[in-house]
C-alpha cells in the first residue's frame, strides 16, 4: 500500500487492535500538505480531514456549504503529506443523506480522487442504509454521534448533547447498529463523560472522543484549536498546547517593521 519503505502505516486493523491492548488512539484534523506532513512526522495515529475545513480554512460558520469538490480538494492534500497515519476523510453535508446510492457514489469519490483510506459521516438509523452501501464496496466506515455539526440547525445549538435520558439510550443503540452493520471506529462528540464510557465498554470497536471525557478509547481534537491558532474558540473540552495566534502575529508584526524600516533583506540576504 505505501510507497515508502520502513514505514508500518496504521489500518483501520492497527486502531482495533490499540483498542483490545487498551492503547489510546490519537486523532487529529488535517486539511493542508504542510500540516498534514508535521501532524504525521510527529506520530499522530489517525488524521480526520474534518469538514471543520468548512470553518477554519474557509471561514464559513457552519460545516454545511463546504463540498464534495473542497474536501476531496484537502483530502488529497493532506495524502500527499503523510506516511503512516491513517487519513479519514468527512463526508459533507448532502452527499450521503437520504439516498444511499449517491452515498456510495460519493464515497467512491473521495477514495478514488483523494488516495485517503477511509471516509466518516454523521447520524446512526437514519443513515444506517448509506453505511451499509458504502460498506458493500469495501470502504471503510467511521461513525460519528453526539453533537453532529451538520446537523446544528435541527439542534439549534453547539451544546452538550444527550444529557438526557432518551437521547442517551438512543445514542447506545446507534453505536450498536453502527458496529452491527461494519464501522470500524465511531467519534462520540460533546456527551456526558460517564455516557461516552458506557458506549466505549457497550461495543467493540474503537471509540473516538471530542468533549466526550476519558473513559473513551482514544481522542481528536481540531488541530487550529489546539495549536491556539483560532483565539476565538475556548470550549472547556479544548487543552490548547500552544498560542499560535499570537506567535505568529509577533513574527507578521516583526517581519513588517523589518520591511518597513528597511532592515530586511540584508547583505546575508541577498544575491
Ligand atoms: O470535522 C471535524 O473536525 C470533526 C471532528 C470535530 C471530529 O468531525
Amino acid at each position: 500500500m505505501s510507497v515508502h519503505k520502513n514505514v508500518k502505516r496504521v489500518t483501520t486493523h492497527t486502531l482495533q487492535e490499540m483498542k483490545n491492548a487498551g492503547v489510546k488512539i490519537s486523532m487529529l484534523t488535517g486539511y493542508d500538505f504542510s500540516m498534514a506532513r508535521i501532524i504525521d512526522t510527529a506520530g499522530i495515529d489517525v488524521i480526520l480531514v474534518g469538514d471543520s475545513a468548512s470553518n477554519v480554512m474557509a471561514g464559513h460558520e457552519t460545516t454545511l456549504p463546504i463540498t464534495l469538490d473542497e474536501m476531496i480538494y484537502h483530502a488529497s492534500s493532506v495524502v500527499r503529506g503523510v506516511n503512516r497515519a491513517l487519513v479519514v476523510v468527512d463526508m459533507p453535508f448532502g452527499s450521503y443523506q437520504g439516498n444511499s446510492r449517491e452515498a456510495l457514489s460519493s464515497a467512491i469519490r473521495i477514495m478514488k480522487q483523494s488516495g485517503a483510506h477511509a471516509i466518516k459521516l454523521e447520524g446512526g438509523r437514519e443513515v444506517i442504509e448509506s453505511v451499509t452501501r458504502i460498506l458493500t464496496a469495501g470502504i471503510p466506515v467511521m461513525g460519528h454521534l453526539g453533537l453532529t455539526p451538520q446537523s446544528i440547525y435541527k439542534f439549534g445549538t453547539y451544546t452538550v448533547r444527550a444529557k438526557e435520558d432518551e437521547e442517551a439510550q438512543r445514542l447506545i443503540e446507534d453505536a450498536k447498529l453502527l458496529e452491527e452493520a461494519g464501522c470500524f471506529a465511531i467519534v462520540l462528540e460533546k456527551i456526558p463523560a460517564d455516557l461516552a464510557e458506557e458506549v466505549a465498554k457497550s461495543v467493540s470497536i474503537p471509540i473516538i472522543g471530542i468533549g466526550a471525557g476519558n473513559g473513551v478509547d482514544g481522542q481528536v481534537l481540531v488541530v487550529h484549536d489546539m495549536l491556539g491558532i483560532n483565539n476565538e474558540f475556548s470550549p472547556r473540552f479544548l487543552r490548547k498546547y500552544n498560542n499560535l495566534y499570537e506567535e505568529m502575529m509577533g513574527s507578521i508584526q516583526r517581519y513588517i517593521e523589518d520591511v518597513k524600516s528597511g532592515d530586511f533583506p540584508n547583505e546575508n540576504e541577498q544575491y
